[in-house]
């Protein structure tokens, strides 16, 4: 059974001198993921571990990476799902968990719910989770930009990851700082199932990145996900999910997709999107920050 791994660091423009930090991080992250699987670890296990490194880089907008929200707290968003049972798990809106796709899987191997700020917090700190200081996640480059009120164009949105297992079980994560600025408390589409990922072992699983506000209203994971039928290539509908977005409403979006034989595809309407990708087929991880034609298809 052959096993496939694929993340994406957020779709947004990614400036020059940031490019080698965005390939660094995916080819660590999608490193992580695959030794997980080659060792016969789970869709799930995968996922967590590759997210966790993108969690982990602050050259990422996630955790360590976080964008500030309007009151000037870094707040996570983060979920995580299996398409074998349809399990499924997730956190919003929470501060000082410096792995909140963590918490989404503790979640999801408990009992599949969507918590919220404190409450998620309580739970994190019930199992034992990893948890810090919530002014330990806001990096010296967002302060200072939150306190300039600069206008920031390259701030990446959000990391994800898909992954098959040897069982053949698909998972998908995705975590999140959200958007510059946001309203305390705002949750985008990340921790949404059907918006920000979706997994299904018949078709196939998805991790999404970009404008929440417009991701949610197309549920562009599920979309991505039902252009998948008829053994389309997930290429193919990765792309016909962000032509879809496009055609409905304004912003930026990306995704990424594995299908149930372990082929990728990915898309975005940004100018840029990091994206790292690893099957049997190849003999080393490829490594993007933008699509362009020929670049990541399989
Ligand atoms: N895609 C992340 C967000 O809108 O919050």
């Amino acid at each position: 059974m052959t096993i496939s791994i694929i993340v994406h660091g957020g779709a947004k423009t990614i400036s020059e001198d940031k490019v080698e930090a965005n390939n660094a991080g995916c080819l660590a992250a999608v490193e992580a993921g695959w030794k997980v699987l080659k060792n016969g670890g789970t869709a799930p296990e995968a996922v967590e571990a590759a997210v966790r490194v993108l969690e982990g880089d602050p050259t990422f907008n996630t955790s360590m990476g976080a964008v500030l929200n309007d009151q000037g707290e870094v707040e996570l968003d983060a979920a995580i799902m299996e398409g074998a049972n349809f399990g499924w798990g997730g956190v919003a809106a929470v501060k000082g968990i410096p792995h909140p796709i963590s918490v989404a899987r503790k979640i999801m191997d408990k009992k599949p719910m969507l918590l919220v700020s404190y409450g998620a917090e309580h739970f994190a700190k019930d199992h034992g989770i990893e948890m810090c200081p919530s002014k330990e996640l806001i990096a010296k480059e967002q302060r200072e930009e939150w306190e300039q009120e600069k206008e920031v164009t390259d701030r990446p949105n959000t990391v994800g990851c898909v992954a098959l297992d040897s069982q053949g079980v698909l998972a998908a994560g995705t975590s999140t700082g959200g958007i510059m600025n946001q309203h305390q408390c705002r949750v985008g589409d990340s921790a949404v199932i059907g918006s920000g990922l979706f997994a299904d072992n018949k078709y196939g699983a998805c991790s999404t990145t970009g404008d929440g506000e417009s991701i949610i209203p197309v549920v562009l994971a599920k979309t991505a996900i039902d252009f998948l039928a008829g053994d389309k290539h997930p290429d193919k509908a990765a792309q016909m999910a962000i032509e879809t977005l496009k055609s409905k409403v304004t912003g930026e979006a990306g995704c990424i997709l594995i299908d149930p034989q372990g082929r990728v595809g990915w898309a975005h309407n940004s100018s840029d999107m990091a994206c790292a990708y690893m099957t049997d087929s190849h003999e080393k991880p490829a490594v993007f920050t933008k699509k362009t034609s020929g670049s990541g298809r399989l």
